[in-house]
């Protein structure tokens, strides 16, 4: 049996302990906004919170984070605990960011695991976060948007509540890590595809 505390509530796993997390959530405690992609950490569909931090959960096995403060899409909250206020999800309201939605879930995660980290995030730091982070829609300018208007509007306190709970405990300089497998390596086509959509989009302000 393993014991985590999941957005908040204490929950007992009886699972394979190499299941992936996604699968417990999905499949064993009906979590489903959490989200399975590619399957192999590249994509960022099934990112979660562990400890304030964000994870892929498509492989993270249900084995390394017991006893851990796991927050899903389904547990992100406002400052006052409010679901589904938090600040990116305010923003991403308001910028319209989802086409078909399928990437935003994680997306979201990402973003929420970096303004805990770095409130006010530059451009910089905003693609080097979400590089990680592929859309098939490319929704990406919308989502740089709403993430600086998540950091103008809120303050890191307006993420979910675990991660309040673990934020002073938490390495606040450190960006976000993706999984236990590291996914440095595995990324760099999407930073190429982020990097590329930005500066594209650079040299069409220019242009106009
Ligand atoms: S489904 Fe986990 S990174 Fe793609
Ligand atoms: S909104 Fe469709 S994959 Fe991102």
């Amino acid at each position: 049996m393993i014991k985590i505390t999941l957005n908040n509530k204490p929950v007992e796993l009886d699972v394979d302990p190499q299941m992936p997390l996604l699968y417990a959530l999905r499949d064993e405690l009906k979590l489903t906004g959490t989200k399975f992609g590619c399957g192999a950490g590249q994509c960022g569909a099934c990112t979660v919170h562990v400890n304030g931090q964000a994870m892929r959960s498509c492989v993270t096995p249900v084995s390394a984070i017991a006893e851990q403060a796991i927050t899903t899409i389904e547990g992100l909250a406002d400052h006052n605990g409010k679901l589904g206020e938090s600040a990116v999800q305010v923003a991403w309201r308001e910028f319209k960011v989802p086409q078909c939605g399928y990437c935003q879930s994680g997306q979201m995660m990402s973003a929420a695991a970096l303004l805990q980290a770095i409130p006010q995030p530059t451009d910089e730091q905003i693609i080097e976060h979400m590089q990680g982070n592929i859309c098939r829609c490319g929704t990406y300018k919308r989502i740089k948007a709403a993430i600086k208007s998540a950091a103008t509007h809120s303050s890191a306190s307006s993420l979910s509540a675990s991660h309040s709970a673990t934020a002073n405990s938490a390495d606040s300089t450190l960006p976000v890590s993706t999984s236990p497998s590291n996914l440095s390596s595995s990324n760099k086509g999407a930073v190429e595809i982020f990097d590329a959509r930005q500066l594209a989009s650079k040299k069409q302000g220019a242009a106009s």
